[in-house]
């Protein structure tokens, strides 16, 4: 027998005729409504000859592929028993014993899960398979201990086969303010893994690691990517040996003795997400953002304009400090006022009071009532930054419970700081008990959730289940607190968090430069609206890099947009471009926060393209972003992909703080004449010529269908 899932332009074969365990035939493009008699063939035309020194059967790869099949390659599953144990053995004998679907076609549907046992081996594996309706193909096993002493779970991740032409592999790295730098390389024999022991993502996180055909871009090329959906360290892989195709796989990274199930423990790895696509990257994003978006905790739009005190002020907070600040976000036009780290007991600088989440009698004297007060008379909604799952050394929480604080005494500290043992029942009490007397005691709106260093301890998995299991709790007590994931900027992206939270901080940086690649980076998994986006000072505090304003406001146009600048010491003219840019912004982001996000390939690689298109085709903003020197006098056209090609468009530049810089006087004269017009299909094809921007400026222009 064979199942065939099928979704949004994704097909996913499985070959489950026997008792082994099942195998991909397939996942990739839709091979249509196909027939029960062609499945059975495509499995029996699927295997493979024996080759000359090798097993002497077809070599068949599962998704959970283990020495006992012949795979010598990376395994899905590694377990242990002591070798003192009668049962001691490694899986090897997996055998299928049966299989449930979501529908009651038991060949087809979109979901579809396989209960495996090895008898010798006493456990007991649930691989469940699911392949949304946006066409994301998620995978995870369940190990169960099913003998009678304990069993090590050392590795238990999903190995999923791609087709030979996926020859380069596309993932990322990075550090603090610098997320999201992109790494390509061709896919050579062995394995090419990326490992997390942050205890998070990391800023250096593999985020979604791409196999596609070679060359492959934003617009074109076959990919088959994955990513873990899990925010504590992480595997990603991908190999290539002469056995046979190659596979990728991403998933939970366990230390040694991490896992060991007691008889009848369980062990469930989180979501490896798998996405298909045709077209290149947009491809990928075309799938994962309408799946985030159907999230129950995807946030409500449109999303309110934030000013964030942290560069305005840093730990300099009083109210007197912070009312001109709360009276011009209000003449700006924000929506909501976030008071970042400083406001909480002792906390005077980075180097204390974690944990003691109680307001500081000094600096708030009556409480932050008087604050929340005028913010909420200006028409805005209040924000609270917090840190739950740190202490310092320095603080009550930690003077007073020792035993709460992770890792022994003589670890490094980190930021000034440690990591509080989530797991400890009394510990994650605390924190949620003053969060949750703070949300009761104040009408706070948001909480800006900070994770400002690595675990730096063997193993995360039951602190990274104690945090979900804190926010979750948090969340059903205040189901209306929208939450930020924020660690030290962008060291915890994953869509395990993502399902938690309403918006993430991508990076600590502000500087535009830096940000144009890292939102390219973190939107193809992330959509638009979780993407915090804020705008600077002119000379970046992370960088001292200055830049125009136009330029940060381009930048920041496009995301959950904000400010994190000192207002109030701003010329009248400064606050006034900022105020019509926070009313471009609120006029466009339906679009923005609800569009198809699409980037352009571009033959210079120092300009960079990427636009929102409506669900209609009819209206879109793009940016044309310089982000170094033009390789030649004059930029090529600009192609823009994702219209509707048979829609006429009027094309106009838009005033996002003020006109960017050229390097010659004379645009284009459609630029000139103050608009174009064009099909769809010509501007993705032929492309509009754009003026010689300088580097480090960047256009917006929006695109509207002309009635006809
Ligand atoms: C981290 C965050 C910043 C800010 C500081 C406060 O670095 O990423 O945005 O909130 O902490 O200490």
């Amino acid at each position: 027998m064979t199942t065939h899932l099928r979704a949004a332009g994704v097909s996913v074969i499985l070959d489950d005729r026997g008792a082994e365990v099942p195998s991909l035939l397939h996942w990739g493009r839709d091979l249509g409504p196909l027939g029960e008699q062609s499945l059975a063939q495509l499995a029996v035309a699927s295997v493979p000859a024996v080759p000359p020194s090798s097993i002497d059967s077809p070599l068949r790869l599962s998704l959970i592929p283990t020495i006992g099949e012949g795979w010598t390659g990376r395994p899905a599953l590694s377990v242990w028993r002591s070798p003192a144990s009668p049962a001691a053995a490694h899986a090897r004998a997996l055998r299928l014993t049966s299989r449930t679907t979501d529908t009651a076609q038991p060949r087809s549907g979109t979901e579809v899960s396989y209960l495996l046992g090895d008898a010798a081996a006493a456990i007991e594996v649930r691989l469940d398979l699911e392949l949304t309706p946006q066409g994301v193909l998620r995978s995870r096993l369940t190990v169960t201990n099913t003998g009678d002493d304990d069993l090590g779970v050392d590795a238990a991740i999903p190995v999923l086969p791609i087709p030979q032409r996926a020859g380069e592999l596309l993932d990322f790295s990075g550090l603090w303010a610098r997320e999201g730098r992109p790494i390509r390389r061709t896919l050579e024999h062995g394995v090419h893994a990326r490992e997390s022991r942050h205890g998070r993502g990391g800023h250096d996180s593999a985020f979604v690691l791409s196999a596609g055909t070679p060359g492959f871009g934003w617009e074109t090329g076959e990919i088959w990517a994955v990513h873990a959906a899990w925010s504590g360290d992480t595997s990603v892989w991908a190999e290539r040996s002469s056995l046979g195709p190659s596979t990728l796989a991403a998933g939970e990274l366990l230390a040694p003795g991490e896992v060991i199930l007691p008889p009848g423990g369980s062990y469930t790895s989180p979501w490896t997400v798998a996405v298909y696509s045709r077209d290149g990257l947009n491809g990928i994003s075309d799938r994962v953002h309408p799946w985030v978006r159907s999230w129950s905790a995807a946030p409500a739009i449109p999303r309110p304009v934030v000013l964030n005190t942290w560069e305005a002020v840093y730990f300099r907070q009083s109210l007197a400090a912070l009312v001109p600040l709360v009276e011009a976000a209000r003449d700006v036009g924000v929506e909501r006022f976030v008071l970042d780290d400083g406001w909480f007991r002792g906390r005077s600088d980075d180097r204390r009071a974690l944990g003691d989440w109680t307001v500081d009698a000094t600096t708030w004297p009556d409480g932050l009532g008087p604050l929340i007060d005028l913010v909420h008379e200006a028409g805005m909604q209040f924000g609270l930054w917090v840190e739950p799952e740190m202490t310092s050394a320095d603080s009550d929480a930690a003077r007073e419970h020792p035993e709460w604080v992770l890792g022994g005494p003589d670890d490094p500290e980190w930021r000034f700081q440690r990591v509080l043992d989530l797991t400890v029942p009394d510990a994650a009490d605390h924190v949620f008990r003053a969060l949750d007397a703070l949300l009761d005691s104040y009408d706070i709106a948001y909480l800006k959730w900070d994770h400002n260093r690595d675990l730096l301890v063997a193993g995360s998995h039951d602190q990274t289940e104690a945090l979900y299991a804190l926010i979750d709790r948090l969340r059903a007590a205040h189901p209306g607190v929208e939450i930020e994931s924020c660690a030290s900027g962008g060291a915890r992206l994953d869509l395990g968090i993502l399902s938690r939270v309403q918006r993430v901080w991508p990076s600590d940086t502000n500087d535009p430069l830096e940000r144009q690649r890292i939102v390219a980076s973190a939107g193809i998994l992330l959509p638009p609206e979780y993407l915090g986006a804020h705008v600077g000072a002119e000379r970046a505090h992370t960088t001292a890099r200055h830049a125009d304003a136009s330029f940060r406001f381009a930048t920041a146009l496009f995301g959950s947009a904000g400010i994190e600048w000192d207002l109030s010491r701003a010329t009248p003219a400064e606050r006034e471009q900022v105020g019509g840019w926070v009313s471009e912004h609120k006029r466009l982001r339906g679009l923005l926060h609800s569009g198809r996000t699409v980037r352009a390939d571009t033959a210079d690689p120092a300009q960079v393209v990427h636009g929102v298109v409506d669900e209609s085709g009819h209206h879109a903003v793009f940016s044309i972003a310089m982000v170094g020197s033009a390789a030649g006098a004059l930029p090529p056209p600009v192609r823009f992909p994702g219209l509707a090609p048979d829609v006429v468009y009027e094309i106009r530049a838009l005033d996002i703080g003020g006109a960017p810089v050229t390097i010659a006087d004379q645009a284009p004269p459609w630029l000139a004449a103050g608009g174009a017009r064009l099909a769809g299909g010509l501007l993705a094809e032929t492309g509009l010529p754009m003026p010689l921007l300088a580097p480090e400026q960047a256009l917006v222009l929006e695109l509207r269908a002309i009635d006809s």
